[in-house]
């Protein structure tokens, strides 16, 4: 599997399986086992996601040495700020049976952002955690947050796939040195996506599905996809893509696919007050 270098010069494998809304005790180990033998080396799941356990099983199960899988979770928003936060991360670490998480993320951009953000910098000073990272996190919200910081976040995972490229909000990024990690890569099966005639010439052209050129696209572009799929064969063929090229001029068309728009604005008071509510634990 190919990999991207992070700003802390840790290596990051460029598509990654999530877990999201997989339920616990199960589904989640079933199909990270499945992906693990399908050759995923990079599982992406969170506190939130409740199915840390069955991911630490999985790969446990697996026979794969732990340090050849790179695991991603991230603090909910319910044990934010800085004592919080430290609990949280000893649970993930439980709950994931592991004594090091390679990237933690804050989940979401509320609350007391930054107190949280210092509990996963000590991890990392600590050897719990390789990377930290942000998510949700939009080019107003970086303002806010990022003179508060002292190591600089790895990357930042958001909504991204061709009809909403995050172009502004990756400029930034780019800035200081923080890769863009997608979320709904594949336009969480978006018809007018999966099914645009452009991108249907182009998989007949490779022989590739259309969610295998649009993670193609990603990869070029130096983004990290998080694909997910409980179909069999297309758990295997999202990381089939590395045995072709997409042209420059592709990349350009795909690139003017771009409507600036996607399903979940952070910056939204309405998800801000929905998400402060949610609760994972008593
Ligand atoms: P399925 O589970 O039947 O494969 P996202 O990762 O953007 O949330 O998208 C997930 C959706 O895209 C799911 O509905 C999934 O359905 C579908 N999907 C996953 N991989 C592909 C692919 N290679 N081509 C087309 N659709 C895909």
């Amino acid at each position: 599997m190919e990999k991207f270098e992070l700003n802390n010069h840790e290596l990051i494998p460029a598509v990654g399986f999530g877990v999201f809304m997989i339920p616990n005790d199960g589904p989640t180990y079933e199909a990270t086992l499945k992906a693990l033998k399908a050759g995923y080396r990079h599982i992406d799941t969170a506190a939130g996601y409740m199915n840390e356990s069955d991911v630490g099983k999985a790969i446990k199960d697996s026979g794969i040495d732990r340090k050849e899988i790179f695991i991603t979770s991230k603090l909910w928003l319910q044990d934010y700020g800085y004592e919080n936060a430290k609990i949280g991360i000893e649970n993930s670490l439980k709950n994931l049976g592991v004594d090091y998480i390679d990237l933690y993320l804050l989940h979401q951009p509320y609350g007391d952002y930054l107190g949280s953000w210092k509990a996963l910098e000590e991890a990392v000073a600590e050897g719990k955690i390789k990377s930290i990272g942000i998510s949700n996190v939009t080019i107003n919200l970086w303002n806010k947050f990022k003179d508060g910081m002292t190591i600089m976040p790895a990357v930042n995972q958001v909504e991204c796939n061709p009809f909403f490229q995050q172009k502004p909000l990756r400029e930034e990024m780019e800035k200081y040195g923080i890769k863009l990690e997608a979320w709904y890569p594949l336009g969480h099966g978006n018809k007018e996506l999966l099914e645009n005639e452009y991108l249907v010439s182009l998989a007949n052209k490779y022989n590739k599905n259309v969610g295998q050129i649009i993670l193609r696209w990603h990869y070029q572009e130096g983004i990290i996809s998080l694909p997910k799929s409980t179909n069999d064969e297309r758990i295997k063929g999202n990381i089939d893509i590395f045995d072709f090229e997409l042209t420059d001029e592709e990349m350009k068309n795909i690139q003017a696919m771009d409507t600036g728009k996607g399903t979940h604005d952070p910056e939204d008071l309405s998800n801000e007050t929905r998400l402060m509510g949610l609760k994972i634990h008593d």
